[in-house]
C-alpha cells in the first residue's frame, strides 16, 4: 500500500527563519512561495530536493494544531512524514481495518490531492500523512 516518500513535515515558529537554514546553510535552491490553508491552520512552503521535499509548516490562526507541537518543541522540529498512496479512501479503510486511528476524513492537502493523518500512537510515535499520488499534470510539485 505504501508508496513514495512525498515529503517530511517540519514545524517551525518561523518559516522565514527556517528558509534561511535550508537555503543558506544546506544550500537548497528551490523553495516554493509561502501559502496558507486556513482550514488546516498552517502556512507552508516546500523545499524541493532532488528526490523529495521538506514541508516547512508554521501556525496559521489561533486554533492551529501546530501551536501544541511548538509548545513542546519551541524551536520546532520534525513533525510528520508523508507517504503517497494510490487511493486515499482504500488506504484509510485499510488502516482502520488494521486498528490504526485515522484522524478525520480525507481532505485536500498542500499538494491539492486528498490526504489523511494517522495518529502517532499507532505508528511508533511518528505522525504519518497519507497523500493520494498526484495524477500526471496535477499537483504543485
Ligand atoms: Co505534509
Amino acid at each position: 500500500m505504501i508508496g513514495k516518500l512525498n515529503h517530511v513535515g517540519v514545524a517551525t515558529p518561523s518559516i522565514d527563519e527556517s528558509i534561511k537554514l535550508y537555503r543558506d546553510l544546506l544550500g537548497a535552491t528551490s523553495i516554493t512561495e509561502k501559502r496558507s490553508m486556513a482550514e488546516q491552520g498552517v502556512s507552508f512552503v516546500f523545499v524541493n530536493l532532488p528526490n523529495s521535499q521538506i514541508e516547512l509548516i508554521e501556525p496559521y490562526g489561533e486554533n492551529s494544531p501546530i501551536h501544541g507541537f511548538l509548545a513542546k518543541n519551541p524551536k520546532g522540529g520534525q513533525h510528520h512524514v508523508c507517504f503517497e498512496v494510490e487511493d486515499i479512501y482504500a488506504a484509510r479503510d485499510e488502516m482502520k481495518a488494521k486498528g490504526a486511528t485515522v484522524l478525520g476524513e480525507p481532505r485536500i492537502g498542500a499538494h491539492g490531492t486528498l490526504i489523511v493523518f494517522v495518529h502517532p500512537k499507532d505508528m511508533g510515535g511518528v505522525l504519518v500523512e497519507l497523500m493520494e499520488t498526484p495524477k500526471a499534470g496535477e499537483g504543485a510539485h
